[in-house]
């Protein structure tokens, strides 16, 4: 999709729709008062409510959408991001190519409008999002192409802020999309050689330098507990590194995605009921390839280095049992106790590999536990970090993006839980409490000195019930989220 931007006010606008998003309790300008004076009682401008009208020829449009941005003193920036996505919502019901979104004025003090500007992007983006590839009937399938965001008020944004915005945002909900794509493919198709596969494509698109590890150089290197999750699938594993800005003296920083094709829970075989969403286990990796295309695109002043440990979790003669006890990479030894807590055994081996990078710091993310679900709902990811500065630098993008984290703690006794009888350490607590904490000090034994944050995916990777502007299917929560983070990091720096 593309979005362009004009400073033309909505009478010298012509179109078949436009979408006018108004701030509840502001006047209207008139050419857009006159169209609700006729329905006032049904409308109040509180958020997402809407009201619509043909126009009879009284604007250059065919047709109005007024879609309420709720009150000033509420406003928040995702509040456009929802206005924006709904509007392109609205354009594709009514098969429209083409929408213009209007905003009359900017609330709140502190929203400048560059940030409003890339919001409304991601938000139209985002919401164009469709999994369609295996449709059949591809008349069926529709896409808008194009949004206009116009500044109603003349001057109200200015054109130079208003376009990097949208050249920021574009980049964002892109990045996001492409992940979402990925990940919605299922697990017959995105197999370990296919992934690798995409990376290869996106290292060539965006001038990255790859490396990939099969099978025989893992085992040579010691990492067992990655391929001992894979013993039980007929695909091979793979880890595949990829890093922007090689070599350039510029501060490295490591972004880690647990990519589990499909996880059955091997032995510790999974219910069945719903187990089709575990094609979705693979989202942390797929979020790492869209973090390394926007920073990238982005042009971050980093090196960032993206490590995707990917693997099929199944039961079969050759799959490991619970029990089993394996060396790590970083020569940890590990009890199996579980083969369906798999994500943190490929991890252990992949984070002990990215710390060896000696980055500045180490951001991981997993679909690791469904305890996170139960912990914090669908509306925030779980954070665990060694690290106070890179948390608030995690919780401050989370804000701006509107993909919230929840910090919780990962003190010592948490690690006195996962100590083994007969290795030095176990991949569950058998006290079946704290999951997701137990699941994070798991990790923390693998990372040695590194600055690092984990971020627990497991209740955002997909989307079941509405959303504002993410449609049913892969979120692609995390990518913005990691983008904004890096971005923020490397300008303190
Ligand atoms: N991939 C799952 C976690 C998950 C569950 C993601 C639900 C998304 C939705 C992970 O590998 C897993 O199975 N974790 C176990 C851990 C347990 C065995 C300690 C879990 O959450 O039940
Ligand atoms: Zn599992
Ligand atoms: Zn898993």
């Amino acid at each position: 999709m593309k979005v362009d931007f004009t400073q033309d006010k909505i009478s010298e606008l012509k179109g078949e729709i436009v979408c006018f998003l108004h701030v509840q309790d502001d006047d209207p300008p008139p050419e857009i008062a006159q169209f609700l004076k006729v329905k006032k009682e049904r409308y109040e401008g509180k958020l997402l409510q809407t009201i619509s009208s043909d126009t009879g020829g009284k604007l250059g449009f065919k047709h109005l959408l007024v879609i309420g941005l709720g009150k000033k003193e509420e406003f928040r920036l995702d509040n456009l991001r929802r206005a924006a996505g709904l509007a392109v919502r609205y354009a594709s019901g009514r098969k429209e190519k083409e929408v213009t979104v209007a905003v009359q004025k900017l609330p709140g003090d502190n929203i400048t409008p560059q940030k409003a500007a890339q919001a409304l992007a991601e938000g139209a983006i985002l919401a164009s999002y469709r999994f369609t590839e295996f449709k059949t009937k591809k008349d069926e399938i529709f896409e808008v192409g194009k949004v206009v965001i116009a500044s109603a008020a003349a001057g109200n944004i200015d054109m130079k802020d208003a376009q990097e915005g949208i050249h920021i945002g574009t980049i964002m909900a892109d990045a996001q999309n492409y992940a979402r794509s990925l990940d919605d493919q299922p697990a017959n198709i995105a197999q370990p050689q296919k992934i690798a596969g995409w990376a290869k494509e996106l290292s060539r698109e965006c001038k990255l330098d790859i490396e990939i590890l099969d099978k025989s150089r893992m085992k040579k290197m010691g990492m067992n507990a990655l391929l001992a999750v894979a013993q039980g699938s007929a695909q091979e594993p793979l880890l595949v590194k990829l890093e922007y800005n090689k070599g350039k003296k510029l501060p490295l920083y490591c972004v880690v995605g647990k990519g589990v094709t499909f996880d059955s829970g091997g032995i510790s075989i999974k219910p069945s009921q719903n187990m089709h969403e575990m094609k979705y286990d693979k989202t942390g990796a797929m979020n790492v390839l869209g973090v390394l295309k926007a920073a990238s695109e982005l042009k971050l002043p980093i090196r960032l280095i993206g490590i995707m440990p990917l693997v099929e979790n199944m039961p079969s003669g050759s799959a490991q049992r619970p029990g089993d006890i394996v060396k790590a990479y970083n020569g940890k030894t590990i009890e199996v106790l579980n083969t369906d807590a798999e994500g943190r055994l490929i991890l252990a081996d992949a984070l002990a590999y990215a710390a060896e990078q000696k980055p500045e710091c180490i951001i991981d993310m997993a679909t690791l536990t469904g305890a996170i679900v139960v912990c914090l709902g669908k509306h925030a990811i779980g954070l665990f970090s060694n690290d106070d500065k890179l948390s608030e630098a995690l919780s401050a993008a989370g804000e701006e993006t509107y993909e919230r984290v929840w910090r919780l703690p990962i003190w010592p006794e948490y690690s006195e839980m996962m100590k083994a009888d007969f290795a030095d350490i176990k991949n569950i607590s058998e006290q079946g409490e704290a999951g997701s904490i137990t699941g994070a000090v798991f990790l923390k034994e693998f990372i040695g000195e590194c600055r690092w944050a984990h971020l627990d995916i497991a209740a955002v990777d997909y989307v079941k019930t509405p959303h504002p502007y993410l449609e049913k299917g892969a979120s692609g929560i995390g990518v913005r989220l990691v983008v904004q983070a890096l971005s923020g990091l490397a300008t303190k720096k």
